[in-house]
């Protein structure tokens, strides 16, 4: 049950100036960072960090908003797909992300519960996504600008175990005490 996830505050969070308040809510609910860096990565290694299999996954979530929002397409989730990946890569190569390691009891669940619904519009309020931007996915892929969505979580355990090794040497990562700990055992 002690878990540990990959968050990173992408290049909207660093250039917008919110990345401490964005730590400080991870902090508040006791978990520990046991990693941290910034790193301005490429598009290769950002395309190692979101896998082809994805385009028709965020495909999908794009055709869902713009049924939302009225908007008719031609296009397949697959062809969005493409579209959108090339977007994501542009927008996390163009300014430098702050990567981290986060430990805590159920931390991985527990933190895709607080940065909120992948498409901003539908996060709800008191997540990260819904009290910092409004943007939807659907609105990025129209304007072509990359899911600005501030945030990155693993998604699951296994995720979280692949994602941290691309990240980080193990090193880099630390073993300490907080004075949370005596609370959870
Ligand atoms: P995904 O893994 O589906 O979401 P999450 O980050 O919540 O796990 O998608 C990965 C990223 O792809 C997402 O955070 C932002 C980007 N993305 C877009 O740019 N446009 C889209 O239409 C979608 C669905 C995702
Ligand atoms: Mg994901």
């Amino acid at each position: 049950m002690n878990e540990r996830s990959l968050v990173l505050l992408k290049p909207d969070a660093v250039q917008r100036a919110i990345t401490g308040q964005i730590i400080s809510r991870f902090e508040r609910a006791g978990l520990k960072i046991v990693a941290m860096k910034m790193v301005w990565i490429d598009k290769k290694f950002a395309s190692i960090h979101y896998p082809e299999h994805l385009i028709p996954i965020v495909g999908k979530k794009t055709l869902a908003d713009w049924d939302d929002m009225g908007i008719k397409t031609k296009k397949t989730a697959e062809e969005l797909g493409v579209e959108i990946m090339e977007d994501l890569m542009n927008f996390t190569t163009e300014a430098p992300i702050l990567a981290m390691v986060l430990e805590g009891i159920h931390a991985v669940s527990q933190i895709r519960k607080m940065v909120g619904h992948t498409s901003p519009h539908k996060a709800k309020p008191g997540t990260i996504r819904g009290d910092f931007t409004t943007i939807s996915m659907g609105f990025a892929t129209q304007r072509r600008f990359g899911g600005r969505n501030l945030v990155h979580a693993s998604g699951t355990i296994e995720e979280a175990k692949k994602e941290i090794d691309l990240w980080f040497k193990s090193e880099e990562v630390h073993d300490y005490k907080t004075v949370h700990e005596p609370h959870v055992r």
